[in-house]
């Protein structure tokens, strides 16, 4: 198994029951022993806010984190149509400019992101005719770009719908199908199917496009 991290980002999570189930099987993952390829493959899980209560997210300790991880899952409830606000703080300290985009800002070009996530509206919610008035895929945008312009494939999100009128059951199926991609993955049918690695060339942010530092 390539070197999986599993970020959570739940802000209250005594009170979940999807994200934890879902760390408890990544948490099965990352204990099963492996085929590993090199002593660096496994999946390591960071829960961010047992990590940085106080939100002081040490950028430089999280990009080494990263450095030959494969596949990046973020495991978040959809909150406000978005990610939780620790976890857009991780983007905002550890996707340095240089380090993951711009120029020499190449440290996660050809890796994978997938994002794990549930939502409160059932599926018919999100929908012109329903109250959350656009498909899920609608409020992507961010991440998929996010993910395009560090040179990240950002593969088809899990996303578990009507969270709060899901059964145990369907709550524990969402977990094994996670448990399941994590144990296959890269293998997975529909990666054939996808695109490749963005091409950057297009999407690079040039050298100026920031203010340069003053020398006072
Ligand atoms: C602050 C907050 C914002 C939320 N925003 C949304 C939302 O925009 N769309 C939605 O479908 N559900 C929303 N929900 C419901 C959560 O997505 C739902 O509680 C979560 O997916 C359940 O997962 P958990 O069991 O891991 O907590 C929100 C919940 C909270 C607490």
């Amino acid at each position: 198994m390539p070197r999986i991290l599993v970020i959570l980002a739940h802000p209250d999570l005594a009170q979940s029951r999807v994200a934890k189930a879902v760390m408890v099987a990544a948490q099965a993952a990352a204990q099963a022993p492996t085929q590993a390829e090199a002593a660096d493959d496994g999946v390591e899980l960071l829960d961010l806010y047992a990590r940085y209560p106080d939100y002081l997210i040490d950028g430089p300790a999280e990009r080494q984190r990263l450095a030959q991880v494969r596949l990046l899952v973020w495991v978040h409830p959809f909150h406000w149509y978005a990610m939780p606000p620790l976890m857009k703080l991780w983007l905002d300290q550890v996707l340095s400019f240089g380090w993951a985009y711009g120029p020499g800002g190449d440290a996660l070009r050809g890796r994978d992101l997938w994002l794990v996530t549930s939502t409160g509206g059932p599926q018919d919610s999100y929908h012109p005719a329903g109250y959350n008035r656009y498909a899920f895929d609608a409020f992507l945008p961010p991440y998929e770009q996010t993910a395009t312009l560090v040179g990240m494939r950002f593969l088809p999100p899990l996303v578990l719908y009507g969270a709060h009128r899901a059964s145990d059951a369907e709550i524990a199926d969402h977990a094994t199908e996670f448990a399941l991609r994590l144990r296959q993955y890269p293998h997975w049918p529909e990666l054939d199917r996808l695109a490749n690695y963005p091409d950057c060339a297009a999407c690079a942010v040039p050298g100026d496009a920031r203010p340069v530092a003053l020398d006072v």
